[in-house]
């Protein structure tokens, strides 16, 4: 028998440092999570003192309201909090923590010790998270809180730190966050003793000037629009600012910086017309909408946000901007006469209600669109993929009507097709075996990758194949587009869950295109994260195009057949498909003999 362990209950600091695992990933967490606190508390000016990029020190001093004495336990203990007392005030909360977890977390990888005062006190208390002891001490008005040797009792997590200076600029970010978040408090920054920034409380303008440079300053345009329940404010590049990299990108939700595919695709769609794909606007804004509009507990460090009504915010944050552009930016910018157009003064109100009101809010050019090119999907589908067989496979003649012989060609001609999967062939030697699809799709890959090497050829559609996709789709095409191209496939966003092509690779033209573009998309959403892909997983995405391009199975000709075999002869490493497996096989006279126990 297998001896089995016990169940028994962690001990509550194991349970601790598992939620750390979560949350405090660095050091630049922990500033994280304590200038949120500092934040909550209504802090007007926060110092940040860190030794050797925070991995030995980090220390937070506020001016905020202050814990009570007697509050100052329940502060390190897990899930306790001042800040929400029941499910309707998480759904309304506005305050930047509400697990009641943070302190908890960081006091279990740590060495901590918080010194507070609130406006009662007479002096500050004091305590670790070594002894229950709560002490009197020197401080002034607020609270601070200092956290040594991070990660010291969890040595697997401390592994994983970089350099000092790694780490550092990790912090650094973490403050930039919440010092444009919060321009109204200032902010000091020490590092190894010695001072390195001074941001004095400001309006939003001036600490985003100081923060993000001159770059920024000559760029920017201020955005400011509200719609309902939800509204815009900050800055956003011009166009001529764009950079390589989205590290400009701060996008606050109610003050919250958040990482949120949804808005970072309406900024995308909103550039399309200006930006060149690869290339990312600066942006700076918060998007402030009603709390119970927008789920904040969704991610433990809460980067992450869910709206309730993720299409109306789309739109809003789309046309935002895209009215913004048209209007600063003037001729810098070729605002193309198809630009869509959205009626903003449709109303947002729907924006809680049920998802069966949405479509009020969906933009009319989208819809029009959708009608006017959906012809062309259903009826060219089927005659695409008889296309496909049929173009590259020219039909040939079968020798008896040519006068040549079988020996004229090593994979000979064809003589039948057996379960619309082998081709069978008679060549000089015996019987050919041929795996119809495995050879075909091995013929187009070949090709595929000569083209790609220099240029893929390609043929224009006549209109636009407009189809709904997934947002996952729209995502990734926007943030793939350059690739598409390059494998032929322009593909654009039409709407948060359209999207259009308008060329297709002409070795592949027979095939449905919605049907590669969506093979190619599933298949860099598993690739994952880099933009720019090398040579080789360009390769592997045209390999995955032709599978798709040749699944569906047909019967083919005679004529077709003989055109599969001749195309197999002229291509290389055609012996074996994209898998390695063969593509065909030859049976000669003397082993089909052998079958039969002929000739013994
Ligand atoms: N700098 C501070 N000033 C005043 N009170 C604070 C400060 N830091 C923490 N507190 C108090 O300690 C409590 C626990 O803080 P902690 O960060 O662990 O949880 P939280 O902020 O409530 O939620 P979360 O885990 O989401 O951050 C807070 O609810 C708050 O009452
Ligand atoms: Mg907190």
């Amino acid at each position: 028998m297998i001896s089995r362990k016990a169940i028994q209950p962690l001990p509550d600091k194991l349970i601790s440092q598992i939620a750390a695992g979560e949350v405090i990933e660095r050091p630049s967490a922990v500033v994280k999570e304590l200038l949120e606190n500092a934040i909550d508390a209504g802090a007007q000016a926060i110092e940040i003192r860190l030794e050797e990029g925070g991995c030995q020190r980090i220390v937070i001093s506020d001016d905020g309201e202050g814990i009570l004495k007697t509050d100052l336990t329940l502060a390190l203990t897990r899930h306790a909090t001042s800040k929400i007392s029941s499910l309707e005030d998480l759904e309304s909360v506005r305050s930047m923590g509400f697990r009641g977890e943070a302190l908890a977390s960081i006091a279990s990888v740590s060495n901590m010790q918080m010194t507070t005062r609130t406006a009662q006190d007479d002096h500050a208390w004091s305590i670790t998270n070594r002894s229950p002891e709560i002490t009197p001490a020197s401080g002034e008005f607020g609270t601070r809180i200092s956290v040594d040797d991070l990660f010291f009792n969890t040595p697997a997590r401390r592994k994983f730190l970089k350099s000092s200076a790694t780490e550092y600029s990790h912090c650094m970010e973490a403050i930039r966050r919440i010092a444009l978040a919060n321009p109204h408090v200032g902010m000091s920054v020490w590092h190894n003793g010695k001072p390195n920034i001074r941001w004095t409380a400001s309006k939003l303008q001036d600490r985003a000037d100081e923060i993000l440079g001159k770059e920024f300053a000559n760029a920017r345009l201020d955005i400011e629009s509200f719609l309902g329940p939800i509204s815009i404010e900050g800055f956003i590049g011009a166009p001529t600012a764009s950079r390589a990299r989205s590290d400009q990108q701060y996008i606050f939700v109610n003050h919250r910086f958040v990482k949120d595919k949804l808005i970072y695709h309406a900024i995308k769609s909103a550039y399309q017309d200006v930006l060149h794909g690869d290339r990312q606007p600066i942006i700076l804004f918060n998007l402030n909408i009603d709390p119970e509009l927008v789920d904040v507990n969704v991610h433990p460090a809460k980067i992450e946000v869910r709206f309730r009504d993720s299409r109306a915010v789309h739109q809003f944050v789309y046309n935002s901007i895209k009215e913004r552009l048209a209007k600063g930016a003037g001729d810098a910018l070729p605002m193309s006469a198809q630009t869509p157009h959205f009626d903003t003064s449709l109303p947002l109100n729907q924006m809680n209600a049920s998802s069966s009101t949405t479509p009020q809010v969906m933009p009319r050019p989208w819809l029009y669109q959708e009608k006017t090119a959906s012809f062309n999907l259903q009826s060219s589908a089927k005659e695409a993929m008889q296309q496909l067989f049929s173009t590259p496979l020219t039909p040939m003649a079968p020798p008896h009507e040519t006068g040549h012989k079988e020996e004229s060609f090593p994979l000979g001609y064809a003589l039948a097709q057996l379960h619309g999967i082998y081709i069978l062939a008679q060549n000089q030697l015996g019987l050919v075996l041929v795996d119809m699809h495995a050879a075909h799709e091995r013929v187009l890959y070949e090709k595929f990758k000569a083209d790609l090497s220099h240029q893929i050829n390609v043929q224009h559609l006549l209109v636009p194949m407009v189809f709904n996709a997934s947002h996952m789709e729209t995502v990734l095409t926007q943030q793939y587009a350059s690739t598409l191209k390059i494998l032929g496939f322009d593909t654009s966003v039409y709407g948060p869950e359209q999207l259009g092509i308008r060329t297709v690779p002409t070795i592949l033209s027979g095939a449905d295109p919605i049907d590669l573009v969506r093979q190619i998309l599933a298949e860099l959403d598993e690739m994952g994260s880099n933009e720019i892909l090398d040579s080789a997983r360009h390769e592997r995405l045209a390999s995955k195009a032709c599978h798709a391009a040749v699944r569906a199975h047909r019967l083919l000709t005679i004529p077709e057949m003989n055109s599969l075999l001749r195309q197999m002869e002229v291509t290389d490493r055609a012996d074996q498909c994209n898998h390695g497996r063969p593509t065909w096989v030859q049976l000669s006279v003397n082993d089909l003999d052998k079958l039969f126990l002929r000739g013994r």
